[in-house]
C-alpha cells in the first residue's frame, strides 16, 4: 500500500532522480506525493512524463505542504540554494541531505531548521542497489525517522551511525568505493585481453568472478582471509600471483587510497576547494 508521505526533492540530477523512480518502483509512494525542483524547463518536463509526478523550476514552490525535502544539488551551489529556501521548510518536515560534505550545523543553519538528516549515499544507489550512511541530528524524531526511511529504502541499503565524523569515513569507504572496483574491474579485464581474450569474454570473465566471489564469502560464514588462503595452494598459482601483489604494494595502496580520500572528505567538509596531492594530509606516511 502507498504510503501518503509528501516528498519534495531539490535537485532531480542522477541522484534525486534514482530516488524518485526507487520510491516509485518499490511503490513507497505514489507520483502524486512526489514534487521536485529543476532549473531547466526541459527536465521539468521530462521528468513529468517519465514519473508522472509533479515539478516546478522554483525550489520554494515545491516545499509547501512537504514532510520530507531531499537537498540533491552539486556541494558548489548549495549555498545559493540554503539562502532561497531559508525560512520556507515546514515546521514538522524532515530535511534529508546527500550532498557531500555538508555538515548538519552548515544544512541547520543555512536553512533555520533543526530536523536534519545528513546522508553519504552510492552510486549503485541509482539502481536501488546502493548502501548509504546516515546521522541524524538530536531534533529528528522517531516520525520524522519513519519517513526519511522511506527515501533511503530507495536507494538500497543503509546504516545509522551514532556520530557524524563516521560520515567522513563513510565517504572515503562506500561513497568513492565503486571507483576502486572499477578501477581494479578495468585493470582485471585489461590484463585478461592482454593475456589473449577478446574484450567481451574478458568483461565476461571478471564480472563473474567478481559477482560468484561475493556471493559465495556471504554464504560463508569465515574470515575473508580464510576464504583467500584456502585458494592458495603451496607452490601454484595464486601463491605465484599473490607473491607479485605483496610486492607491488597493494595492501598498502588501497589503504593509502582511502586515507586520502577520508582526508580529502575532511578538507572539503571545511571549505578548502584546492587541493595540492603533495601537501595532503597523509598520515599513512
Ligand atoms: N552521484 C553519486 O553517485 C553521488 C553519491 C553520493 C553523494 N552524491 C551527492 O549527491 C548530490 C547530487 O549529485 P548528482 O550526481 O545527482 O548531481 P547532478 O546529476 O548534477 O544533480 C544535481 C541537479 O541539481 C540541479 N540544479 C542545479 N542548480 C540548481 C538549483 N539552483 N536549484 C535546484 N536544482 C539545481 C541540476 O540541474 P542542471 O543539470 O540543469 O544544472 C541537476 O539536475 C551531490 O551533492 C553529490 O555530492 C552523489
Amino acid at each position: 500500500m502507498n504510503n501518503q508521505t509528501k516528498f519534495a526533492i531539490i535537485g532531480a540530477g542522477a541522484m534525486g532522480e534514482a530516488i524518485i523512480a526507487g520510491l516509485l518502483r518499490q511503490n513507497l509512494t505514489s507520483p502524486e506525493n512526489i514534487y521536485a525542483s529543476e532549473p531547466r524547463l526541459d527536465r521539468c518536463e521530462e521528468l513529468q512524463i517519465k514519473y508522472k509526478i509533479k515539478t516546478s523550476p522554483q525550489n520554494v514552490q515545491v516545499l509547501a505542504d512537504a514532510d520530507v525535502v531531499l537537498l540533491s544539488v552539486k556541494p558548489q551551489i548549495l549555498d545559493k540554494v540554503l539562502k532561497e529556501l531559508k525560512g520556507f521548510i515546514p515546521s514538522e518536515a524532515v530535511v534529508i541531505s546527500i550532498v557531500a560534505g555538508a555538515t548538519i550545523e552548515k544544512i541547520s543553519n543555512g536553512l533555520a531548521h533543526q530536523a536534519v538528516v545528513r546522508t553519504m549515499p552510492n552510486t549503485p544507489g541509482q539502481i536501488g542497489k546502493g548502501i548509504t550512511v546516515w546521522f541524524a541530528s538530536n531534533a529528528v524524531t522517531e516520525k520524522h525517522l519513519a519517513k526519511a526511511h522511506l527515501m533511503l529504502q530507495a536507494l538500497g541499503e543503509n546504516i545509522q551511525v551514532d556520530e557524524e565524523y563516521y560520515l567522513d569515513m563513510a565517504t572515503a569507504v562506500s561513497g568513492t568505493g565503486p571507483m576502486y572496483v572499477y578501477l581494479f574491474m578495468e585493470a582485471f579485464m585489461d590484463s585478461a585481453v592482454h593475456l589473449g581474450f577478446s574484450r567481451h569474454v574478458a568483461e565476461k570473465l571478471v564480472i563473474e568472478t567478481i559477482r560468484g566471489s561475493v556471493d559465495f564469502y556471504e554464504s560463508q560464514s569465515v574470515h575473508i582471509a580464510d576464504l583467500r588462503n584456502k585458494v592458495t595452494s603451496p607452490g601454484g598459482t595464486s601463491a605465484a600471483a599473490l607473491y607479485y601483489l605483496e610486492k607491488a604494494g597493494f595492501r598498502t595502496a588501497i589503504s593509502r587510497a582511502i586515507w586520502a580520500a577520508y582526508s580529502r572528505s575532511q578538507q572539503l567538509g571545511k571549505g578548502k576547494l584546492d587541493q595540492n596531492p603533495e601537501k595532503s594530509n597523509d598520515k599513512t606516511d
